[in-house]
């Protein structure tokens, strides 16, 4: 990480907001002031003005057993009435909410109410289906406009839904049904990947079969399923519907009723330190706020005239955030793109930014770093001029891709924000606003307006200007995880109990410094979380799944610095003594990287697998990871002193060798 920090630090270049853009921004500096005045006088001025409560709340904040917060508590609201009815009912049904274009090429428009009319008939078929209040939905489905009206629906019933991203494996997808108890899965035939049809509903049969004898009690009734790669699938009578069928058949009358703003919203399962994901749960009031507010200020959102366009899959939080709540508060027009960005060609996402004259473009730094390697040409064959703001997301983006990205896609003229956040957070939380910020490339700069962060030592207290710690949030913030589903235990001691002391710090687990003018420069995680083009991944839970493989003995996993995918997953596997007896180790590394990528999802595939003879431990056992991601790194391999066997590391280099 140091030499990372000392290329940071070389960081000068400066990017002042162009006068013509501040005279018509949404943010002012005038926020902060607010916000600093009175932090939860200002929230709960924005909850009242970007939302519509069918009850007003009379508290902000109760903070009195912390961490479990409660925001605008004795309010009342429905979430997808705020994203979709009020607009209909403001005279803004015709708006397009949807510029949808599906990898091969077809496309629909859907304004606010067509989608409004969608997300009335799939709520009354959840309603029919027995789904109400509390209960859990999964939604395993492509980039399809389904996918969108399916978590709407699931919200205006009061349920609660857990999306999980279509490239995760049936073992994934079906250890989240079972954890979240789901009562139905809304999935789909298939989706376009790459030009080819990606099947899903097999894995939800498959997640699904018959787990007699195996002490899980099915939860699942129904499976609801949308028809879009036209692909063969089983089907199982009684308990499998066509959305086609029973959709358009429902009627398009649904009111929708209000429900405690404190009413989980969803659950968003996401890689902790351990094996095991963690279901996020998010509530509605808090989170809606927040993610209206950022969304508005952060992307400088003109309703009326911007075309809005978030790359991120609805599988993940940014797809939560910044594809569906955001901007349907918002009352925004957003692309919505199924597929990947080289397919057909390297130029697709470009040809969609000149199709739809797209003005906002969120994406990840990965994608951008890819971009870079093809070069300017491909972007330079379409017209980007319609664009006038940059975000990124999801990892820490290098200088040179963040000047990149505002040079050659920004025409040097569009400002460009780095936003901070994770699944936890609900919504950003640290970012420079455009229009009011000058930018720094490679630094996501200062916490929003409301928002309190800090850059503390091992002990929490504040490190001052010029020096590197850990992030925490020093104040609740309203779109906050309100814990982890079935595990309040786990939330306490992952996030809060690191700073106990401080009452009330949040752990972020990423490092941070401050600059000498006390702006943020994220440096990746602390922990053994992995950051793999902008997807978290954790190391037990890739080990956990090597070593379920007949030949592992023993695995550890570590992220290792890739160039454009920022870290990459590389394994260190011993293999058993009696599988080698059998069988012949050729192929057996490749053998491994697939298996995982079945196991999780091919996002978990090592890029590397070493098969060696022993893993560097220390006396007590503990394997040390940090000599391992030497290795993985080509660098020479640090101080091994604590290492109950000293020699093991140059045995383990030599055979990575
Ligand atoms: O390490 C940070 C990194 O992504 C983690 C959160 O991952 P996830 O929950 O999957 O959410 C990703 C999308 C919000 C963080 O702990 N991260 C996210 N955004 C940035 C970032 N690191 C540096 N700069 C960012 N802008």
């Amino acid at each position: 990480m140091s030499s990372q920090i000392d290329h940071l630090l070389d960081e000068d270049r400066r990017f002042a907001p162009d006068p013509a853009f501040t005279a018509q921004a949404v943010a002012t500096a005038e926020l902060y002031e607010r916000a600093k005045a009175d932090r939860l006088g200002f929230w709960g001025d924005e909850a009242r003005e970007l939302l519509t409560w069918s009850k007003p709340f009379t508290e902000v904040l109760d903070w009195s057993n912390p961490p479990f917060a409660k925001w605008f508590a004795d309010g009342e609201l429905n979430v997808a009435y705020n994203c979709l009815d009020r607009h209909v009912e403001a005279g803004n049904g015709d708006r397009v909410a949807l510029l949808w274009e599906g990898e091969p090429g077809d496309s629909r428009r859907i304004t606010y109410a067509e989608l409004t009319d969608e997300v009335k008939r799939v709520a009354n078929v959840l309603a029919g289906l027995g789904v109400g209040e509390g209960d859990r939905v999964a939604i395993y489905l492509p980039m399809i406009p389904e996918a969108v009206a399916a978590m709407l629906a699931v919200a205006r019933v009061g349920a609660i839904h857990s999306v999980v991203f279509g490239g995760f494996s049936a073992d994934s997808l079906r250890s989240r049904i079972d954890d979240a108890g789901a009562k139905l899965v809304i999935t789909a035939d298939g989706g376009y990947r790459k030009g080819k049809v990606s099947a899903l509903k097999p894995a939800v049969d498959q997640a699904l079969a018959d787990r007699n004898g195996s002490g899980v009690q099915e939860t699942v009734e129904h499976v609801l399923v949308v028809k879009r790669g036209g692909n063969d699938v089983e089907w199982t009578e009684g308990r499998d519907l066509w959305w086609h069928d029973v959709v358009p058949e429902a009627p398009a009358d649904h009111v929708a009723q209000g429900f405690p703003a404190e009413n989980p919203l969803f659950i968003l399962y996401t890689s902790g330190t351990t094996g095991k994901p963690k279901g996020i749960l998010h509530t509605s009031g808090g989170y809606a706020t927040q993610t209206a507010f950022t969304h508005k200020n952060v992307f400088d959102l003109h309703p009326e005239s911007d075309v809005y366009w978030c790359t991120a899959d609805i599988g993940w939080i940014t797809g939560h955030s910044y594809v569906v709540y955001g901007p349907l508060a918002n009352g925004a027009t957003q692309v919505l793109y199924e597929g990947t960005p080289d397919a057909p060609h390297p130029g697709r996402w470009w040809e969609i930014v000149e199709k739809y004259g797209v003005t906002v473009l969120y994406t990840a730094p990965t994608a951008i770093r890819s971009f870079m390697k093809i070069g300017r040409a491909v972007p330079h064959r379409f017209d980007l001029s319609s664009l006038r703001v940059l975000g990124s997301v999801g990892e820490p983006i290098n200088p040179e891709a963040w000047v990149w990205y505002r040079s050659v896609i920004g025409a040097d003229r569009t400002p460009v924000v780095d936003t901070w956040w994770q699944t936890e957070t609900g919504a950003i939380m640290v970012s420079a606003l455009p229009g009011i910020t000058e930018t720094k490339p490679g630094s996501a700069q200062v916490a929003l307006p409301g928002i309190s962060v800090d850059v503390v030592d091992e002990e929490g207290a504040h490190v001052g200007n010029g020096n590197g710690g850990l992030l925490v949030i020093t104040e609740p913030w309203p779109s906050m995880l309100r814990g982890i589903w079935g595990d309040p235990e786990r939330f306490v001691e992952t996030y809060w109990e690191k700073f106990a002391d401080k009452g009330g710090f949040y752990f972020a687990g990423d490092g941070a410094r401050l600059d000498e003018d006390g702006d943020v420069w994220l440096l990746g995680r602390v922990d053994d979380v992995m950051n793999v083009s902008g997807h978290r991944l954790s190391t037990a839970e890739i080990e956990s799944a090597l070593v379920a493989h007949e030949a592992t003995a023993e695995a550890a996993v570590v992220g290792a610095s890739d160039e454009t995918t920022g870290q990459a997953v590389v394994a260190f596997v011993i293999i058993k003594e009696s599988y080698l007896a059998e069988h012949a180790p050729e192929g057996l590394a490749n053998d491994l990287r697939l298996w995982v990528g079945e196991q999780i999802g091919p996002i978990a595939r090592p890029r590397d697998v070493y098969i060696v003879g022993e893993l560097p431990k220390t006396r007590s056992g503990k394997i040390m990871r940090r000599l391992l991601r030497d290795v993985a790194e080509g660098r020479e391999v640090g101080d091994t002193t604590t290492l109950a066997d000293t020699a093991v590391m140059s045995v383990i280099s030599a055979q990575v060798k």
